[in-house]
């Protein structure tokens, strides 16, 4: 796969980390970086949030300056509003690579506002959205849409080209409807369908578990690179795994049981560096559930893990499990 450039930025590989909120933290990006991912997006952001000047959502602009290149994924659907944070609080931040608007996002709260997919009901407005961000940009821009609002509602080609129109940089596109939420099987129909009608670089998402599945996304879609969502819960090495497919190389990387745990421990200590400590165990408890996902007595260990608040005693159950399993 030829390296992609997004505006001027280049990517070292074509396999992406999607955006999510609630996992892809500043923590977990190094981790992911660490694996070979070649583009990551910030959780999502509010734009009124940065507007007016909300402390949580500033936290969400942690970057650390080793996982780049790095995509601020905000939402909202007030043009100006939008275009003023971006020129206010984004384009003074030479750690942030380029700028996504989040079209996709089908939760009630995000939709009823006319955020998140609900744009993808007001073209129009989504069009302008785009068009006053970059008047005042230094950056590329980027949307992350879906196939449409609903089965009788899929306007994701006739969406992107409006939005190409109005000087998009790159899009996502997460092959269901909003209606689907994440269930049903994402469409590559459709994402192919967008691929051919646009000239900027198209991500494929939607599924994608296996690096096999990262190439069938490839060749149904012809999408210029792969962006990966749930299938990096509690095992960010498919990534390393899927730069390995694209550059024909299938000796895969199987994590053991001991790579999981020590991995949950890694991630801990890296979580406890960043946050107070009792958040941080806090937070690991739905990370380290997705690590042991599959493992001998892994709810058990849950079970414990779910009590504690000091990484000191993670480690601790975590060592008598590696004992009592004799795991090498
Ligand atoms: C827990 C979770 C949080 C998510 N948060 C965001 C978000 O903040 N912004 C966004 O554009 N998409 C978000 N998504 C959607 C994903 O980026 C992705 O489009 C979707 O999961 C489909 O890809 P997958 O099948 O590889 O998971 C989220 C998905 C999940 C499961």
């Amino acid at each position: 796969m030829k390296k992609l450039k997004i505006g001027n930025i280049e990517l070292n590989t074509n396999v992406v980390l999607a955006p999510m909120a609630g996992v892809t933290d500043v923590t977990y990006r190094t981790i992911c970086k660490e694996m070979g991912a070649g583009l990551m997006y910030t959780e999502m952001i509010s734009a009124k949030g940065l507007y007016y000047r909300d402390s949580k959502t500033a936290d969400l602009m942690k970057i650390n300056e080793k996982n780049r290149p790095v995509s601020i994924q905000i939402f909202g659907s007030d043009p100006d509003i939008m275009a003023y944070v971006v020129e206010k609080y984004i384009n003074n931040r030479n750690d942030i690579d380029i700028i996504d608007v989040n079209m996709g996002c089908p939760a009630p709260k995000i939709v009823k506002n006319g955020d998140g997919c609900a744009l993808m009901k007001t073209p129009e407005l989504a069009g302008k959205i785009i068009n006053k961000i970059k008047r005042v940009a230094n950056k590329p821009v980027s949307a992350k849409i879906r196939s449409g609002w609903s089965a009788d509602f899929i306007n994701a080609s006739e969406f992107s080209k409006n939005l190409e129109f109005n000087g998009l940089d790159m899009i996502a596109v997460h092959g269901r409807t909003r209606e689907q939420f994440y269930t049903g099987k994402a469409d590559y129909k459709i994402i192919n369908e967008v691929k051919k009608g646009v000239n900027i670089p198209v991500a494929g998402n939607g599924d994608i578990y296996s690096p096999e599945d990262a190439v069938k996304m490839i060749e149904e879609t012809n999408c210029d690179a792969v962006m990966i969502g749930r299938g990096i819960l509690g095992n960010p090495w498919l990534i390393m795994n899927i730069v390995k497919i694209l550059n024909n190389d299938t000796d895969f990387f199987e994590p053991s049981p001991l790579n999981k745990i020590n991995m949950i421990k890694k991630h801990a200590a890296m979580l406890v560096d960043e946050l107070d400590e009792k958040i941080a165990i806090l937070e690991m408890r739905k990370f380290a559930a997705w690590y042991m996902k599959g493992m001998k007595n892994s709810s058990e260990i849950r079970n414990s893990i779910n009590k504690i608040v000091r990484e000191e005693e993670l480690n601790q159950i975590l060592d008598e499990y590696i004992e009592i399993n004799d795991l090498k």
